[in-house]
């Protein structure tokens, strides 16, 4: 699989470190809000890996909601937009909610999860990915916790796929072109 990289963007102990630091920005700011009830909220399948490293490092009860949503990219790298496949799984009405993703790109994932989450009124609405691609998402679509920002290339491996692959991969890589079957 490593063969297929153009190269490695982030080494499995980068993000092993960045992760944990994360968790200490994460854990600051919900710093008491445990008695309110707090709540993960991880979109799949992307932060899958990042999901379950990120909560090792959060030292408060919380619990975890599943909802999954597809960027229709397929066999490949441009998202044709995004739809809710899986609807949460939890209920999320008066709790702190945390989104948790794995990758802020041009947005329309994040915009279409915290329109489902709004409704739901829950107390507070906050959210964390991994990596971001700078100036490409709307000024309306943020993440209060961002892991690494990274160039507007297409990248695979820690959750992260193409057409399903990949996900194994313990680092980031970027993927050569000739992987790409459409682009
Ligand atoms: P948007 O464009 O909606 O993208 O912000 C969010 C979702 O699309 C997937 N995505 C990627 N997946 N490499 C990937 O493997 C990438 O470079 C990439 N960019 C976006 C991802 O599932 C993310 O949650």
């Amino acid at each position: 699989m490593e063969g297929d990289l153009e190269r490695i963007l982030l080494s499995r102990q980068q993000i092993a470190g960045r992760v944990h630091e994360l968790g200490q920005e994460i854990a600051q700011t919900y710093k008491g809000g445990e008695s309110d009830g707090i709540t993960l909220v991880t979109i799949l399948s992307g932060a899958l890996i990042f999901v379950a490293d990120l909560i090792r490092h959060l030292p408060f009860r919380m619990k975890i909601g599943l909802i999954t949503v597809s960027s229709y990219r397929g066999a490949t790298t441009q998202s044709k937009g995004s739809q809710l496949q899986q609807d949460l799984n939890v209920q999320v009405t008066g709790r702190h909610v945390l989104i948790v993703d794995d990758i802020l790109d041009t947005g329309g994932t994040l915009r279409l999860v915290r329109e489902r989450l709004a409704v739901c009124q829950p107390k507070s609405l906050r959210t964390c990915v991994l990596l971001r691609k700078p100036g490409k998402a709307p000024p309306d679509v943020q993440a209060e916790f961002v892991g690494f920002d990274i160039e507007d290339k297409f990248v695979v491996g820690y959750g992260l796929d193409y057409n399903d692959h990949y996900r194994n991969l313990p680092d980031i890589g970027i993927l050569r072109r000739e992987f790409y079957a459409i682009t």
